[in-house]
């Protein structure tokens, strides 16, 4: 990743936002469902595995690409609850590619000033993994250029039966009433707090489902399928998902003024 600059005018023309877009609404926090990297792989006769290694590029396009244009969070999709049930061998190159790209990067990261934090149960992560998240998460936590937060054991359930169980654990103890749970408080524990809710949902590979990802956050995102697998995800890709957000009219239950 390049480590991105506090003019805009000094960037790459092969960086700047696309002249059609409409720098003052783009969404402040996009999130991405980084889906199809097994069959970008099959498609191409390699080990799915293969897919995965690519898709990291993806992503570090997509992250180089919100620093630049002014998205300043980004949560993706990584491994689910449900990945687990993947084949033994898939789950252990994923859980080691996480660890090598995080030791890989985190130099750059913390340079291009972006806030690292990986969302989900960490607890069930390997333990080299979850030290390695410890130290990029504490050396990152500063930062505010972008946020990125990389899911991994993310599954919305589980994140609100945590919350249910947070709370409940308050009012066993007496320090909460159950009359004043409400949205604001209940939302001040998900992973996310601090973020506002995801403006756009992404998801690639042409699957029109959220597979349990951030099942209270999307309330009222604006959701662009492409049928692009995610190895293949680029700078036009981006700028095609943020045209589509950009004609969408955002009514939230309300009537058209
Ligand atoms: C997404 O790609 C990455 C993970 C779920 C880890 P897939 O591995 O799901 O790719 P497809 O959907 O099988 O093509
Ligand atoms: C969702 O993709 C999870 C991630 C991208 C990490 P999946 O490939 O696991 O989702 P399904 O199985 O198609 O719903
Ligand atoms: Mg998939």
């Amino acid at each position: 990743m390049q480590r991105a600059t506090a003019h805009p005018g000094d960037i790459s023309p092969l960086l700047a936002l696309p002249g059609d877009l409409d720098a003052t609404r783009l969404p402040r926090h996009l999130a991405v469902i980084m889906d199809g990297n097994g069959r970008w792989a099959q498609q191409r006769r390699l080990p799915r595995v293969r897919g995965h290694q690519m898709g990291v590029q993806a992503l570090k396009r997509l992250l180089q690409l919100c620093g630049h244009w002014g998205i300043s969070a980004l949560t993706t999709y990584a491994f689910s609850t449900e990945n687990w049930q993947r084949p033994d061998e898939e789950v252990n190159f994923l859980m080691a590619l996480f660890e090598q790209v995080l030791k890989q990067e985190l130099n750059e990261l913390d340079q291009a000033q972006v806030r690292l934090r990986f969302l989900g149960d960490l607890d069930a992560l390997p333990v080299g993994l979850q030290e390695h998240i410890a130290q990029a998460t504490a050396r990152t936590a500063r930062h505010d250029r972008v946020h990125l937060n990389v899911c991994t054991n993310y599954g919305g359930r589980h994140e609100l039966v945590q919350v249910a169980r947070r709370l409940a654990q308050d009012v066993r103890q007496g320090i909460l009433d159950p009359d004043d749970i409400n949205e604001a408080r209940f939302a001040k524990l998900l992973l996310t707090a601090g973020d506002p809710d995801p403006d756009l949902l992404i998801r690639t590979s042409g699957e029109f489902r959220i597979s349990n990802f951030l099942l209270w956050q999307l309330a009222y995102a604006e959701i662009h399928i492409t049928d692009v697998l995610w190895p293949d995800f680029d700078q036009a890709a981006l700028a095609a998902a943020l045209r589509d957000f950009q004609q969408r009219q955002r009514r939230y239950g309300t009537v058209e003024p």
